[in-house]
């Protein structure tokens, strides 16, 4: 595996692996502190394409200014060992300053999608994932790029982007990885205090009773938010930032579940934000 730190080398050596036959390349952008979540990511990515790029990348522009930015693991030698035991052939770390020289003025700014749920709650979020993820998309040009259901707005608006500004690469979403008690990975998992950890649960545990609920036949949207916050009730420390049914594409609430539909969720545990979601599907 090559570790990379410098723009111009992640492009000569992809290019190189790529070849004249134009291999293709499975991209995976991370921002680091790689648990099995991402990991299932490279090993779509290692079955489904010949080059296989991860970059790990803490984006400042897609923090707020009281947000965790400082305190984000960082952990880049755990996570080369992971990459190269995964099979990795290209790990893109760049240094802050090399995504983002001095006089840096460029944002993609997407409408719509961005702006329910995370983009209200995070404001400029997804400008600077929008940001970055453009960036890493010119500087590896993958065949295909991997993200995870885990965050759901996410996978959307980076479909949406992708559609928009007309990049020739494939977008695939991959499922949510949960530790055993049902709880979905996350780099941030390792905030929560164990009383935090041992409640977290609560977050899926109201997922699937709304599941539940819509497998025996239940379409109004307010019974199933209605399942998912009286269970986060049996969980003290945590606060609800929203839940909410919406369609699946154009993220836009809805009243009554006709055939597809996504729950989200965000809750905090203390200083800790927690994103989940599953999909309804009456098919
Ligand atoms: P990060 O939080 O590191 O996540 C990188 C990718 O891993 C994202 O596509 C995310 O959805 C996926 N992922 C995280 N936890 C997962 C889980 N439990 N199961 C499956 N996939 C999971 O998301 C970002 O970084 C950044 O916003 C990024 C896209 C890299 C732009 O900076």
């Amino acid at each position: 595996m090559l570790l990379v730190r410098k723009i111009q080398e992640a492009r000569q050596t992809i290019a190189a692996l790529r070849g004249s036959r134009g291999a293709r390349v499975g991209f995976v952008p991370t921002m680091g502190a790689l648990h099995d979540g991402h990991l299932s990511l490279v090993r779509a990515a290692r079955a489904e394409t010949d080059v296989v790029v991860v970059s790990v990348f803490v984006n400042p522009t897609q923090f707020g200014p009281n947000e965790d930015f400082d305190r984000y693991p960082r952990d880049l030698d755990g996570d080369a060992a992971l990459c190269e035991q995964a099979n990795v052939d290209v790990l893109f770390a760049p240094r802050t300053g090399e995504m983002y020289h001095s006089g840096y003025a460029t944002y993609v700014l997407q409408e719509r999608y961005t702006e329910p749920f995370e983009g209200e709650l995070r404001t400029g979020h997804f400008h600077g994932v929008c940001t970055v993820c453009a960036k890493l998309f010119n500087i590896v040009r993958p065949t295909v790029a991997y993200f995870g259901q885990k965050d759901y707005q996410q996978s959307v608006v980076i479909r949406r982007m992708v559609r928009d500004l007309n990049f020739d690469i494939e977008i695939r979403v991959c499922p949510i990885v949960r530790e055993p008690d049902g709880l979905a990975m996350s780099s941030r998992n390792r905030y929560l205090s164990p009383e935090e950890r041992s409640q977290a649960p609560a977050i899926y545990r109201g997922l699937c009773r709304a599941k539940e609920l819509f497998d025996s036949g239940e379409r109004r949207a307010a019974a199933l938010i209605q399942a998912v916050r009286s269970t986060l009730q049996e969980a003290p420390l945590a606060t609800v930032d929203y839940v909410a049914v919406v369609n699946p594409e154009s993220l836009r609430e809805v009243r009554r579940i006709e055939s597809e539909a996504v729950i989200l969720v965000a809750a905090r545990f203390g200083q800790t934000r927690l994103l989940d979601n599953i999909r309804l599907s009456a098919k």
